[in-house]
């Protein structure tokens, strides 16, 4: 089972980028960390990140025949990414959207997805364990799916 892992703008900046609300885990230890945890549920991660919503869809558009699912954390693209959301429409797999911080509690602004209603969860505020719970989450859903 192969699961594209994308994340978008500035989160190669993580482990620098506002502690406060991102933690202190690079995207590095996070990938690492990732691939630890897809060994042990039996899936391969494919690693993406990008600050450009089209090098996103590119990549997504690229790889949707040949995976199984999409974990991904939009960045600022949560909030205003139409063309995005339309590439994971289109790539036909299960996704599952994650944030480090919990924008629900934030700005008013970064309250609205505009990927949650095309996501089968939303995973919000758990720093980077978000990404663990979420892969979790694809590989349970992809599995019952199958059955
Ligand atoms: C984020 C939340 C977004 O609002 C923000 O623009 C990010 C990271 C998160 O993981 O908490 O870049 O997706």
């Amino acid at each position: 089972m192969r699961i594209l892992v994308i994340n978008g703008p500035n989160l190669n900046m993580l482990g620098k980028r506002e502690p406060a609300h991102y933690g202190t885990d690079t995207l590095e230890s996070i990938e690492r960390a990732l691939a630890e945890k897809g060994r042990a549920l039996g899936c391969e991660p494919i690693f993406f990140q990008s600050n450009h919503e089209g090098g996103i869809i590119d990549f997504i558009q690229e790889k949707a025949g040949v995976s199984d699912g999409i974990l991904i954390n939009p960045g600022a693209l949560t909030h205003y990414g139409y063309s995005l959301h339309d590439a994971l429409v289109d790539s036909g797999l299960p996704v599952v959207e994650v944030h480090l911080s919990d924008i629900n509690t934030r700005e008013e602004w970064r309250k609205i997805s505009v990927i949650s209603d095309i996501a089968i969860k939303q995973i919000s505020g758990l720093k980077s364990k978000s990404y663990l719970l979420g892969l979790e989450a694809l590989v349970e859903h992809i599995r019952s799916q199958k059955k």
